[in-house]
């Protein structure tokens, strides 16, 4: 069974990944997506922090989105520089700042379009393999290049393999208004990706209900008759490891992508054993400061409203323990790991 991290944005950043990986040691880490208009159009490479990654973090598949066939590639070539093992592109976000702008999960109601994209990223991986560099993509800026030059050097990232190639991947969602799987899967069967991810909602359902997994049986069913070598991860709900372990029994599925319930929890991806092993040799909160240290460390001008996003997952920790309400509300007005600290050793959650 695979066992992956799934892709959120706003929550999948660097700090966290690694949280994840070091207490969860999950298979695949995928990162928040990442636009690839804005990495050929825009005038920082602050964009890039999106793919912070160092070799503990591999296998690491960097996800993108967009509209754009040639931005993507141009993308793909900048992913194939830093290193990744996958790149992931995204079709499956319903978000309006996305989907309204044809981004996203709007690709399922236009498949010639998805077919031009996978085209697109498969060539830059193609051709930056028989040696085109990333000065020589039109749209990438030098400022971009070199943020790509010192993104390696940050991470000690070795110099990527070109013999080596990342996989492509698709993550999607079940339909657009209505499922309707039998007819968007074949065009994704299609481009001989490495990987397909599918969550088992529409674009319209957005988060609510339920992740419908007999679709994504019915999905796997097809996958595993027309090609058997794509790598089928089904998503949505599943709550810890042994949850993973049944759909993959019930729905074919290869494994599982989890999102959600792994905030404030890494040991979600732990069997039972190693969960239990986990909960007596951590101190949940003390995995919770070393999260606030390294959100620091990874991003120093943390002064003011750059710990901002690291509040979010302090709240996520006190979920389900005693006086969870107090602690929560000092915790998300931190703003520094030293804060943490006090307000943890103030209420004897660590020593
Ligand atoms: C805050 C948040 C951000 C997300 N961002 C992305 C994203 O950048 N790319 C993506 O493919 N899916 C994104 N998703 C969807 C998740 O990857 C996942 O498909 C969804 O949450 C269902 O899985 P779960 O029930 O295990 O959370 C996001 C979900 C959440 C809650």
């Amino acid at each position: 069974m695979i066992l992956a991290l799934s892709p959120m944005d706003g929550v999948s950043d660097f700090p966290f990944r690694a949280i994840n990986k070091k207490y969860g040691k999950m298979d695949i880490i995928f990162t928040e997506f990442a636009n690839v208009e804005g990495i050929c159009r825009s005038s920082s490479a602050r964009i890039l922090d999106h793919f912070d990654f160092n070799e503990a973090q591999r296998p690491f598949v960097a996800q993108i989105y967009g509209k754009t066939p040639n931005f993507f590639k141009q993308a793909a070539v900048l992913l194939c520089e830093l290193g990744v093992n996958g790149v992931d592109i995204n079709m499956g976000c319903p978000a309006p700042t996305v989907a309204n702008h044809g981004s996203g999960a709007a690709i399922i109601k236009n498949p010639e379009l998805a077919r031009e994209i996978i085209k697109a990223v498969q060539d830059g991986i193609r051709e930056w393999s028989e040696g085109l560099k990333l000065e020589d993509c039109p749209d990438i800026s030098d400022l971009m290049v070199a943020g790509v030059a010192e993104k390696k050097k940050k991470f000690s990232l070795v110099d990527a393999d070109r013999r080596k190639l990342p996989t492509v991947s698709v993550k999607t969602r079940i339909g657009y208004h209505n499922e309707e799987i039998e007819t968007w899967l074949p065009h994704l069967i299609e481009m001989r990706l490495a990987a397909i991810s599918l969550h088992g909602r529409t674009l319209k359902q957005g988060y609510s209900g339920k992740a419908d997994w007999s679709v994504i049986g019915r999905a796997a069913a097809m996958l595993k008759k027309e090609d058997p070598s794509v790598v089928f991860l089904g998503n949505g709900d599943v709550l810890d490891y042994e949850e993973a372990e049944q759909k993959v029994e019930e729905y074919g599925v290869d494994g599982v992508l989890i999102g959600r319930s792994s905030f404030g929890k890494p040991f979600v991806f732990l069997p039972k054993q190693e969960r239990e092993r986990f909960f007596k040799e951590q101190n949940i909160f003390k995995v919770a400061l070393e999260h606030a240290k390294l959100y620091e460390q990874t991003y120093p001008e943390t002064e003011g409203y750059r710990f901002l996003p690291m509040r979010k997952h302090l709240a996520w920790y006190t979920k389900g323990i005693e006086q969870a309400a107090v602690i929560r509300s000092e915790l998300v007005r931190s703003n520094s790991s030293l804060e943490v600290e006090q307000i943890l050793k103030s209420h004897s959650l660590i020593d």
